[in-house]
C-alpha cells in the first residue's frame, strides 16, 4: 500500500466558494462544483479539497443543544451527506468558522464552543477548517490562546483535520502558526481580482502584486506542513463574484499561478469551475507548473535580485533543478538579463532550460539568459543545475 502523505506535506489544493459565490451557496453547488472537480481533471492535477466557506449556517444562533446548525434551505439534506458525497468522488471536504461569536458575515462563530463543533465537525467527515477572525480582539495573545483553543479541539476529534488559520496576517502568524496546530496561514487581507490594491491604505482588497510582495518578506517562514497563505485564487474569476477589482490581463493571472507556486501557497480556486474555460483551464492544469508549488522540498522561492521593475526568483527543486521566475511588475516591456553567478549557479556546463508554461525545454544555458518580459508577465524556467 502507497505511504500516507502527511497533512500538508505540499501546499494544500482545492477550491473554496467564498470568492465567486459569498452567501450565495448551497448544496447543489457543491455537489455540482465537486462533480465538475472530477470530470474537468482538476482532480487528478492535485485539487482536493472542496471547502465551504461562510454562511453555511443558520443566522440567529444555534440548536437547543448548542450545536451549529445547517441551513436547511441551502443544505436541506444536511453537511454529512454533503461530505459522504464528495468523499465518494475521491475529494475532501472543508468547512469554515470564526474564533469569536460571529463570523466575518455574522454567522455564529465557535468562540466558546471549539470542542463542541469540531466534534461535530468531525462526524460529519470534515476533513479541513478555516478559522477567521472577525470580531475577535486584536492582540496577538488573544489570537494565540483563540487558534490554541481551536487546534487543541481538532485534533481532540482525532480525526485528521487541516487548519487554516486566518487572521489576515496582522499578527505574525508565520510566527506562531505551526505552534497552534495550523497547517495553513494567510498572510494578507482578502486578495481581490486586481493587479493593484483596491483601496488606499487598507488592510481588505488586497491586489495581486501587493500579495506576492507580503510573500517575499515571509518565504523562510513557509515549509513541509506549514504554508504561507497568499489567499484564494483569483484566476478564472474576471471580474464577477465577490472579490471584484475589475479582473486581471491573461498575463497577469498568469503571474498570479506562477508566483502562488513559486510561493509554495496554497492553491485553493475561487471561480466557478462548472464553467471553466479554456483559458482558465490552462493556467490552473498546467502539471509541471504546479510541480513547482508541489515540489515536496517545500521551499519557497527566494527573490534574489530586483532590476528597476524587473525582479528574479528562485526556487530550489527536489530533483536538483531549480525553478527562476523573471517577473516585471513595471507598465512597460523590459529585456532581462540573468547571469548563472546571479542565480547561483555555474555557468560551465551548459544547462538545460525549460519554459514551464510552454512546457517546452527552450535553450541551452552557458553564461546568461535573456528575456522579454512584457508588463505584468512572469517567464517561469526550469534550470537544471548540474
Ligand atoms: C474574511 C476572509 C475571507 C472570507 C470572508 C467570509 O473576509 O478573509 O476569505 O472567508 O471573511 O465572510
Amino acid at each position: 500500500m502507497a505511504e500516507k502523505k502527511p497533512l500538508a506535506a505540499t501546499p494544500p489544493m482545492g477550491w473554496n466558494s467564498w470568492n465567486m459565490f459569498g452567501s450565495n451557496l448551497n448544496e447543489e453547488l457543491i455537489r455540482e462544483t465537486a462533480d465538475a472537480i472530477v470530470s474537468t481533471g482538476l482532480r487528478e492535477c492535485g485539487y482536493e479539497y472542496v471547502v465551504i466557506d461562510d454562511c453555511w449556517t443558520v443566522k440567529d444562533g444555534r440548536d437547543p443543544h448548542g450545536n451549529l446548525v445547517p441551513d436547511p434551505r441551502k443544505f436541506p439534506n444536511g453537511i454529512k451527506a454533503l461530505a459522504d458525497y464528495v468523499h465518494g468522488l475521491g475529494l475532501k471536504i472543508g468547512i469554515y468558522s470564526d474564533a469569536a461569536d460571529r463570523t466575518c458575515a455574522g454567522y455564529p462563530g465557535s468562540y466558546g464552543f471549539e470542542e463542541q463543533d469540531a466534534a461535530l465537525w468531525a462526524s460529519w467527515g470534515i476533513d479541513f477548517l478555516k478559522y477567521d477572525y472577525c470580531n475577535a480582539p486584536e492582540d496577538q495573545e488573544s489570537a494565540i490562546n483563540r487558534y490554541t483553543r481551536m487546534g487543541e479541539a481538532l485534533r481532540k476529534t482525532g480525526r485528521e483535520i487541516l487548519y487554516s488559520l486566518c487572521e489576515w496576517g496582522g499578527r505574525n502568524p508565520h510566527l506562531w502558526g505551526r505552534s497552534v496546530g495550523g497547517h495553513m496561514w494567510r498572510v494578507s487581507g482578502d486578495v481581490f481580482d486586481s493587479w493593484v490594491n483596491i483601496w488606499k491604505d487598507t488592510y481588505y482588497g488586497i491586489g495581486v502584486d501587493v500579495s506576492l510582495e507580503i510573500g517575499a518578506q515571509l518565504a523562510e517562514y513557509g515549509g513541509v506542513g506549514g504554508w504561507n497563505d497568499l489567499d484564494m485564487l483569483v484566476v478564472g474569476l474576471k471580474g464577477k463574484g465577490q472579490v471584484s477589482g475589475g479582473g486581471l490581463s491573461f498575463l497577469e493571472y498568469q503571474t498570479h499561478m506562477s508566483m502562488w507556486c513559486m510561493a509554495c501557497s496554497p492553491l485553493m480556486i475561487g471561480c466557478d469551475v462548472r464553467y471553466l474555460d479554456q483559458e482558465t483551464a490552462s493556467l490552473l492544469m498546467n502539471r509541471e507548473v504546479l510541480a513547482v508549488d508541489q515540489d515536496p522540498l517545500g521551499i519557497p522561492a527566494k527573490r534574489l535580485l530586483k532590476r528597476g521593475d524587473c525582479e528574479v526568483w528562485k526556487k530550489p527543486l527536489s530533483d536538483g533543478a531549480v525553478a527562476v521566475a523573471l517577473l516585471n511588475r513595471g507598465s512597460s516591456g523590459a529585456d532581462l538579463t540573468v547571469n548563472a553567478g546571479e542565480i547561483g549557479l555555474l555557468d560551465d556546463p551548459p544547462k538545460l532550460v525549460r519554459d514551464l508554461w510552454a512546457q517546452q525545454d527552450v535553450a541551452e544555458f552557458t553564461k546568461e539568459i535573456s528575456r522579454r518580459v512584457q508588463p505584468h508577465e512572469t517567464k517561469l524556467l526550469k534550470i537544471d543545475s548540474t
